[in-house]
């Protein structure tokens, strides 16, 4: 039975790239083998080889070490879709519905048939990931029916935890939960606080980072940005000026802005990570470099991984409807990268009430170098991986990917083996 309201308010409103350059970073011989490595002293192939050592002969049940989004993974937190629902209207979100999204003027507890078809397939993608040696991790739902209500807002219900990705932002041995930047998605590290308190008795080297919570007033948001009289051409004028609607009033980044290349970090200023969120990141992360990047086109830009998808060194596609201005492009063009750009999706529409374009075609989840999860009815996506040279594992997701994205989106990486490489030695 379907819990979804009217608002009450309005009706709402084959490549190759061994060539490259790249530098590993030098063992520290001189700290003890679990010490954290930082970017900037080591990558310590030592210290992984032992922690590795340590996990195959079980004294160390989790070992948090993610670097970048395609070295092998082994173990991965893959979101579920209980209770999710489609919050109410507020600042942020209702900008993010295009005009003629059947989603405006809904809200409540999604259908219970679509919860239960996403959990079949997102328990499916886990097996299927347990059975090729990844360990998989799953949240534990909020009642997400609970209103959000702090001294500076109110609204009337969470969103979900399908995914992981845009909350959870994994840097080396670090996991960073994002501010986030809508009011629904306030609490949304809860659900995954289970397993952050677990990695934190098993891995003597876990680090559990929280961003500084935001207040989320209307300061945050600019208000003109709601109207309904606003039309896309209009938006992609905005967006290409960088007015967005969240302000610079705090600082605000969701996880899934930011994309990770060892020692860069590359992260989209868009509706949900201003620049004082990217200010953050860069002195948060003081050993790495934090680029900001703005893609043409996109005129809801929100989350970075159905725009730029790096496959392995050296090889990135790039949604050609957003495609990163030339001058942004410098730093991977002096470091020998390919910047490609990704096939068509296979659908004219995104699924009913999903927030998300089509472009999720290429949002996949690289499992190594050569191994990519592809949604199964992307066919041209599919295609164009076997052509550049990547295994690929397809994956029935579709149906799931109104309840928060795709295959990158629905998991957040904890452990991926390799270290903390420069990827760009030319800068
Ligand atoms: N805002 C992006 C989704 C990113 C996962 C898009 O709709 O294409």
């Amino acid at each position: 039975m379907s819990g979804l309201r009217a608002s009450p308010q309005r009706a709402y409103p084959r490549v190759k790239s061994s060539g490259m350059p790249r530098r590993q970073f030098q063992t520290d011989s001189s700290g003890p083998a679990t010490s954290r490595p930082a970017c900037n002293e080591k990558t310590s192939s030592l210290w992984h080889e032992v922690e590795l050592l340590k996990g195959k002969i079980g004294m160390q049940k989790t070992i948090v070490n993610s670097w970048n989004e395609w070295d092998p993974l082994k173990h991965v937190i893959v979101g579920r879709a209980d209770d999710c629902h489609i919050p109410p209207d507020e600042p942020a979100l209702e900008a993010k519905i295009p005009e003629d999204s059947d989603m405006r003027g809904q809200w409540g507890r999604r259908p219970q048939d679509t919860i239960d078809r996403a959990n079949a397939l997102l328990d499916a993608f886990a097996a299927q990931l347990e059975k090729r040696g990844v360990r998989v991790d799953r949240p534990t739902a909020l009642d997400h029916s609970v209103p959000v209500t702090t001294p500076d807002f109110h609204t009337e219900s969470q969103f979900g935890c399908m995914p992981p990705r845009d909350v959870l932002l994994t840097v080396g041995s670090e996991m960073l939960e994002a501010t986030m930047s809508y009011r629904c998605r306030w609490f949304e590290y809860l659900n995954y606080r289970p397993l952050m308190q677990q990695y934190f008795d098993e891995d003597p080297n876990f680090r559990h980072e929280s961003a500084p919570k935001p207040r989320l007033t209307d300061k945050d948001y600019h208000p003109d940005y709601l109207s309904d009289k606003i039309g896309v051409e209009k938006r992609l004028q905005w967006t290409a000026e960088k007015f967005f609607v969240t302000t610079d009033e705090e600082p605000l980044f969701d996880a899934a802005d930011v994309l990770r290349f060892g020692r860069d970090l590359v992260v989209q200023h868009g509706f949900t990570t201003n620049l004082k969120g990217i200010e953050w990141l860069r002195r948060h992360f003081p050993d790495h470099r934090v680029h900001a990047v703005n893609f043409l086109g996109d005129p809801y830009p929100i989350h970075i991984d159905a725009t730029f998808t790096p496959l392995r060194p050296g090889l990135i596609l790039n949604n050609p409807q957003r495609r990163l201005p030339a001058d942004q492009r410098k730093m991977f063009e002096a470091n020998g990268w390919e910047i490609v750009d990704a096939a068509q999706p296979a659908h004219n529409a995104p699924p009913p009430l999903c927030y998300s374009s089509t472009w999720l075609s290429m949002n996949v989840l690289v499992l190594d170098p050569k191994t990519v999860c592809v949604e199964k009815s992307e066919v041209y996506q599919a295609e164009q991986m076997d052509k550049l040279g990547m295994e690929v594992v397809e994956v029935d997701l579709r149906d799931a990917y109104a309840f928060g994205g795709g295959l990158h989106c629905c998991t957040a990486d904890v452990f991926r083996e390799g270290g903390c490489e420069d990827y760009f030695p030319n800068m």
